[in-house]
């Protein structure tokens, strides 16, 4: 099972189109997009950047879900703020699911991709930190723990914007914003967390576009943001126990 990974995409509907290039080549895989899919302030358009950027997700949607791949995306702070907290994006987005998916009964999903089965769970951003975080993280996680009870043997892959800070895929992380995933990821135990939000962590020392948690056991990653061109990484899922195989293209 093939996953492909962008974030902070911050406005460049160019870079998500050739992310969907990718991922529809790579088909079947799903493509995760982990937040800060547009800029606030809007830096292309006076005003509703994302009701663009919303049109743009659903046409991809369509264009990957015909080839066999899964578009999934979560929201980040720049869709919160952009949006006046609407952030309509979050959930997976396909043929037959609703967008506004806020609540986590809607957040996790079954997605089958070629043989196998996975179940993602988006998490909205969040502004809040601390123990109404830790509730409100934990309502998401419960939910998805539900849908995959009958599978446990399949990958459950988690869409979290803010990426952990003291670890390599949060190196310069200003905020406590992503504690609580730390937490959650601990009791819930993930296969795969994706995230982003601290752009340049896997450039600077001690930095890494993938970890392993040893509380979780989960594999973290955040590929990055740079100025120009997006940065794709794969996670390739075995059958077995074999850990992930994981390639990160910096600057596609
Ligand atoms: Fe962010």
């Amino acid at each position: 099972m093939n996953l492909l990974h962008t974030t902070d995409l911050h406005g460049d509907l160019a870079g998500l189109e050739a992310a969907a290039d990718l991922a529809a080549a790579s088909a079947p895989c799903i493509l995760a997009v982990s937040g800060d899919i547009v800029e606030w302030p809007m830096r292309c358009l006076e005003k509703d950047e994302w009701m663009p950027c919303m049109d743009t997700l659903f046409k991809i949607s369509d264009r990957l879900a015909a080839s066999g791949a899964t578009l999934a995306a979560t929201s980040g702070n720049h869709d919160a703020w952009a949006s006046a907290g609407r952030v309509p994006w979050f959930g997976l987005l396909r043929p037959g699911f609703a967008a506004d998916a806020l609540q986590p009964a809607r957040s996790s999903h079954e997605v089958q991709i070629g043989d196998g089965l996975a179940i993602v769970t988006c998490f909205p951003w969040r502004n809040d930190s601390g123990p109404s975080a830790l509730s409100a993280v934990t309502d998401f996680a419960e939910a998805g723990r539900m849908l995959r009870e009958p599978f446990p043997e399949s990958p459950w892959i988690w869409l979290y914007h803010s990426a952990p800070g003291g670890t390599p895929v949060g190196v310069g992380a200003a905020n406590d914003e992503a504690n609580a995933i730390m937490e959650v990821a601990a009791a819930y135990r993930p296969s795969i967390v994706l995230c982003g939000h601290v752009h340049g962590s896997p450039w600077l020392d001690g930095g890494a576009p993938f970890w392993t948690d040893p509380r979780s056991g989960a594999l973290f990653s955040n590929p990055g943001r740079r100025q120009t061109g997006i940065c794709l990484s794969s996670i390739e899922i075995g059958t077995g126990t074999e850990p992930p195989v994981c390639n990160w293209r910096p600057n596609l």
